[in-house]
């Protein structure tokens, strides 16, 4: 099918839809500025995930030495900083809004679903705009330029940049004073909200998977577990389909042009039948 054809008939699946899902990547912050981590250039090209994905080799990396992954660290803080949902998240949103979307199970930490307007979002690796306490069950949402404003303080107040100096970067507990850090799921660490993820992959009608390789699990289970309960599988992404074996459409665009296309045939099918 051409992909005119693809759009086409994922409106006409979505339309019909009342409870669908949307599993996300990075792929969909792309546009956002935000790289992802596989593509040529990606997070994992510029930073060996040994040193940096697990806490015992971020912790271990910034005692033996603080300044290597320092100009990484701050092109990321700049780049959260500039981000903003793009058309992607939006039409998650507006989907949402229609009565069609219920929930987004995101991988992403960026925050950025939750900024376009989706009330149900299940961050399965966590938040980097949510910090908790390393002592109590503290926790709590910052806003992104707050967090971030106040970290980029932080960091042109001081000199160096020991181990120390970085943990002091962090808010402190407001509920027993200790250390916090970002709420995000580092390899190695236990993912979040897996059980509900799977119970909304399991119940919805239509599966969308949006800018995601499907390579790290659990999530990437969720497509295949919505197929097996009889759902729809509609895929985005430019490169590649990773879900392959059990996708009703492919669409080869990227996040922002497909979602926008699709939700503007998705609203002609709606209004057409009224
Ligand atoms: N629109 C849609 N998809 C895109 C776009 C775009 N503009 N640009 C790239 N992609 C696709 C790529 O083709 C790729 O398939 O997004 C996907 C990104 O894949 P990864 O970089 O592997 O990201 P993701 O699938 O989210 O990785 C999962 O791995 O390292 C961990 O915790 C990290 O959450 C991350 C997890």
């Amino acid at each position: 099918m051409s992909i005119d054809q693809e759009i086409e008939k994922a409106a006409q699946i979505l339309a019909k839809a009342s409870n669908a899902v949307a599993s996300c990547g990075a792929g969909i912050s792309a546009e956002s500025g935000i790289p992802t981590f596989r593509d040529p250039g990606g997070v994992w090209e510029r930073v060996d995930p040994s040193e940096a994905a697990t806490s015992e080799g971020l912790i271990a990396t910034l005692k033996r030495d603080p300044q290597k992954l320092l100009p990484f660290f701050m092109e990321l803080l700049e780049t959260f900083e500039r981000a903003e949902p793009n058309p992607a998240h939006y039409a998650l949103k507006e989907l949402e809004h229609m009565g069609i979307l219920k929930t987004v199970v995101t991988q992403n930490i960026d925050n950025l679903h939750l900024e376009a307007g989706n009330t149900d979002v299940i961050e399965v690796h966590g938040s980097g705009f949510r910090m908790r306490c390393l002592s109590c069950e503290w926790s709590k949402n910052y806003s992104r330029r707050e967090l971030i404003s106040r970290i980029k303080q932080k960091m042109s107040d001081a000199d160096s940049f020991t181990f120390s100096d970085i943990v002091e970067l962090m808010p402190k507990c407001e509920g027993c004073g200790a250390v916090t850090r970002p709420d995000v799921v580092m390899f190695g660490e236990q993912v979040k909200d897996i059980p509900r993820s799977f119970e909304a992959a399991r119940k919805c009608d239509v599966m969308l998977a949006i800018g995601t390789s499907g390579v790290v699990y659990p999530a990437a289970y969720l497509p295949f577990q919505a197929k097996d309960a009889g759902a729809r599988v509609i895929v985005v992404n430019p490169n590649e389909n990773a879900f392959q074996s059990v996708s009703d459409v492919y669409v080869p665009l990227k996040a922002g042009e497909a979602m926008e296309r699709i939700v503007k045939e998705v609203k002609e099918i709606v209004l057409d039948k009224k």
